[in-house]
């Protein structure tokens, strides 16, 4: 059967595949209001690892495995991360149905079986496509093919879909993202929808009725403030990134969340800025996707991808995003709400000395005007943990520390009884 259009919420999108006769009929679709994204897949932001920053093109049937088992031995898996991902790349052709195919030679024993290991594990597995003809490395887009591939990713038992935006040149987003969102969200399995847009077309906007998170800027750099020209697109460290999701935070919430890509974490950059790295991310409540190679990272790295106090303030069940509070060209500070009345706040030294800090709680009471919280510190009390070194102290008195560059202190404060 062959089938060339399909009604949208938005309209009607071309999804001119070939209906193999062994793919269960269109009928069993259901229509798109009944059916919106599945949000219980992501009321807190992902936990995962993603191909791409350190292996490119260079996918495996054997390096997913390994990464499965290595994400399970290093502890990752104990701390709360959960989807082993596979990027751009794995792709074959398609069968003379419209089918997509895996590479046989990166993939000899096929997505089923890769799957099911991932899954013996306890773990999860995600793929990835694009909303035009070509992925960005040149391989099968499912643009026209999408209620069939997602089908497809659901016979292989895929549960997350990475969706990029190469080659898209004259579709509309919107449009183009409910394609795909509405497919999988009326598939019996459940796939998180994570929107690769790049942020291009606001998808802090749109995003939310269609899957489960949205990339807000192009790609990240390994780098602390850098930003790499490649052409025609340049990709950005860690600082233009972070400086381009202040006005972000209201779109975010529980089953959408403004996604700062992939993490570059045991990448090459100093400790002290992985350490900021990971602290931003997880307090912004990006998805956290390690993106280093989990087989030999080291400690430093591990310890710094599985401090289960930072994941604890990124998985808080209240999902709102951390406010900049104060912004010098020095000192950022951000100030998070968790459940019961906590709070993670976060100084961040940006500049390439050390930050003689003295941060007089009383001075700074904090009004978070979007989700209406407010501190006044002359009234209320809290104790404080600090969650990388473990000391503790209260804002009775003012907070003395010295900042090494680029480096951050968080605390978890917690309300005085
Ligand atoms: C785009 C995405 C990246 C990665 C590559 C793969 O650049 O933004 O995260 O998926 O494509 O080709």
């Amino acid at each position: 059967m062959r089938f060339a259009f399909i009604k949208t919420a938005l309209g009607v999108a071309a999804v001119g595949g070939i209906l193999a006769a062994a793919t269960p009929a269109l009928a069993q679709f259901k229509t798109v209001s009944e059916m919106p994204p599945k949000k219980e897949l992501s009321l807190t932001p992902a936990l995962g690892w993603n191909s791409w920053n350190t292996f490119g093109c260079d996918v495996s049937d054997s390096l997913i495995r390994e990464m499965a088992d290595a994400m399970v031995s290093s502890g990752m898996k104990d701390a709360g991360y959960e989807y082993v991902n596979i990027d751009d790349c794995w792709h074959g052709g398609r069968d003379e149905q419209g089918n997509i195919q895996v590479d046989p030679q990166k993939f000899p024993h096929g997505m089923k079986a890769l799957a099911d290991y991932v899954h013996s594990k306890g773990l999860k597995i995600g793929i990835y496509s694009d909303a035009g003809n070509k992925t960005c490395a040149g391989y099968p887009g499912s643009r026209g093919y999408e209620y069939q591939d997602a089908l497809q990713y659901q016979a292989w038992g895929i549960d997350y879909l990475k969706y990029d935006w190469c080659n898209t040149e004259n579709l509309n987003p919107i449009g183009a993202y409910t394609t795909m969102g509405e497919a999988l969200a009326q598939l019996d399995r459940p796939i998180l929808f994570s929107l690769c847009e790049w942020g291009d077309n606001q998808p802090w906007e749109w995003g939310k009725e269609i899957g489960h998170s949205w990339r807000t800027t192009g790609d990240i750099y390994n780098c602390w403030d850098c930003e790499h020209n490649h052409g025609s697109w340049s990709s950005l460290g860690v600082l233009p990134i972070l400086d381009k999701q202040m006005k972000l935070r209201k779109y975010a919430g529980p089953g959408h969340w403004n996604d700062m890509d992939m993490m570059e974490i045991g990448n090459g950059m100093t400790e002290a800025q992985d350490r900021s790295h990971f602290t931003l991310w997880a307090v912004l409540n990006s998805p956290l996707i390690a993106g280093n190679d989990l087989r030999t990272m080291s400690k430093t790295t591990r310890d710094i991808l599985t401090n289960r106090e930072i994941i604890a303030v990124n998985q808080d069940k209240l999902g709102i995003q951390a406010m900049r509070m104060l912004a010098t060209e020095r000192l950022n500070v951000f100030a998070k709400p968790l459940e019961n009345g906590e709070w993670a706040f976060v100084f961040l030294n940006r500049s390439h000395s050390t930050l003689d800090l003295n941060h007089d709680w009383e001075y700074y009471p904090l009004k978070d005007d979007e989700f209406g919280k407010r501190i006044d510190f002359d009234q209320e009390k809290f104790t404080w943990r600090d969650l990388w070194k473990g000391n503790k102290g209260d804002t009775l008195n003012p907070l003395k520390v010295k900042i090494p560059p680029h480096d951050v202190v968080v605390l978890r404060l917690t309300p005085k009884a």
